[in-house]
């Protein structure tokens, strides 16, 4: 079976765009492909967070990505941090990768150049992904157009040390994710929902409870037009209105586009929808946060079997390199 990772960083409350552009794309992919999902802990380092702050985002994560239903007896979702070997291999791919190459990369010096502490991690953070990536000998790496210069680096770096030390890393290949719902903000039906939106009024979090979704979605911007088409050039309130009903209810957005003469039904009808789709995912969210003592069982369970693989890699990297093991 295919085997492929996917890791997300414990940064920021997940919202509804990241649920129906790239969650639920997951839970549907786990039963198709050998999936690893990593937390990836260590890679939110690289941003300044007050102590305790990285673990507390990554049990809520956890909590998420249980609640909409990776399932963990199907897929192997582990936190990097409680698996060694990714800091380990770290160092090796460090070593493996030239300084030159390294500050080509466009992260890099986007992030770089909006702060004032750049550590030596922000610098180094695609060597730590590489290690993620060959740890699991993976197959593909399911990423945005902002990851694949990670992704190509990664290639480089197992083709050299292969080349170097003799064939001991997977070759991986990005791939472009399996198309989730484009979830636009609903202020601002242009720009992406976001995190960073300027307000919170156009952003659906997972989290929300239904008299707050039902408030957005009475307030979504649309158009002064009147009649409901699926046109996401001209139309784009309307098309994203009907492109959230879509998945939420599982049709295609052009498809629903009949049923509605006028704006208002249309909105209160993404919104139920909307409020029905995440309900029980809030109460699976909730009954798994207050039984922590299970999902940290569930977490150490896909740490056991990611660290059985991870471990098997970096004694064959170790053992190619020609360390002394004992
Ligand atoms: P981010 O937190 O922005 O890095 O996003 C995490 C994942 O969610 C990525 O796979 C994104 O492609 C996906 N995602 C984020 N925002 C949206 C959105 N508004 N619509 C669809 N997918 C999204
Ligand atoms: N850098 C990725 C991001 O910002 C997260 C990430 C870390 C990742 N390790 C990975 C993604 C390995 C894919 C594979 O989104």
């Amino acid at each position: 079976m295919t085997r492929v990772l996917s890791c997300i960083q414990p940064t920021g409350d997940v919202h509804l765009g990241n649920y129906l552009g790239a969650l639920a794309p997951w839970v549907a992919g786990q039963h198709e492909h050998d999936a690893f999902h990593g937390i990836v802990d260590l890679h939110a380092l690289t941003v300044a967070e007050e102590p305790g702050v990285i673990g507390a985002r990554t049990v809520q994560l956890a909590a998420m990505l249980f609640a909409v239903g990776l399932d963990a007896d199907v897929a192997t979702v582990f936190v990097q941090s409680h698996v060694p070997e990714h800091s380990q291999l770290a160092w090796v791919m460090e070593c493996n990768v030239s300084f030159g190459e390294l500050s080509r990369m466009v992260q890099f010096k986007e992030k770089s150049a909006k702060r004032e502490f750049v550590s030596g991690g922000l610098f180094t953070y695609p060597a730590l992904q590489a290690a993620d990536i060959l740890l699991y000998d993976t197959d593909e790496v399911p990423v945005g157009d902002d990851q694949r210069q990670h992704v190509e680096i990664t290639r480089d770096i197992a083709l050299r040390f292969n080349h170097r030390f003799g064939a001991t890393f997977v070759v991986p290949r990005a791939v472009t994710p399996r198309a989730g719902a484009r979830v636009m903000d609903l202020q601002d039906p242009t720009a992406k929902m976001s995190k960073s939106a300027d307000t919170g009024a156009g952003l659906i979090q997972m989290l929300d409870d239904a008299e707050m979704i039902r408030r957005k979605f009475k307030r979504a911007v649309t158009d002064s037009e009147t009649d409901v088409r699926y046109d996401p050039e001209t139309k784009p309130g309307v098309s994203n209105l009907l492109e959230i009903l879509g998945a939420a209810t599982g049709h295609p957005p052009a498809d629903l586009v009949a049923g509605y003469t006028q704006y208002g039904p249309l909105k209160a009808d993404a919104g139920e929808a909307v409020i029905e789709l995440l309900t029980p995912i809030q109460a699976r969210y909730r009954d798994l946060l207050a039984d922590r003592g299970e999902l940290t069982a569930m977490l150490r369970r896909g740490a056991e079997r990611a660290g059985e693989v991870a471990a098997a890699t970096l004694e064959r990297a170790y053992t190619a390199i020609g360390f002394l093991r004992s």
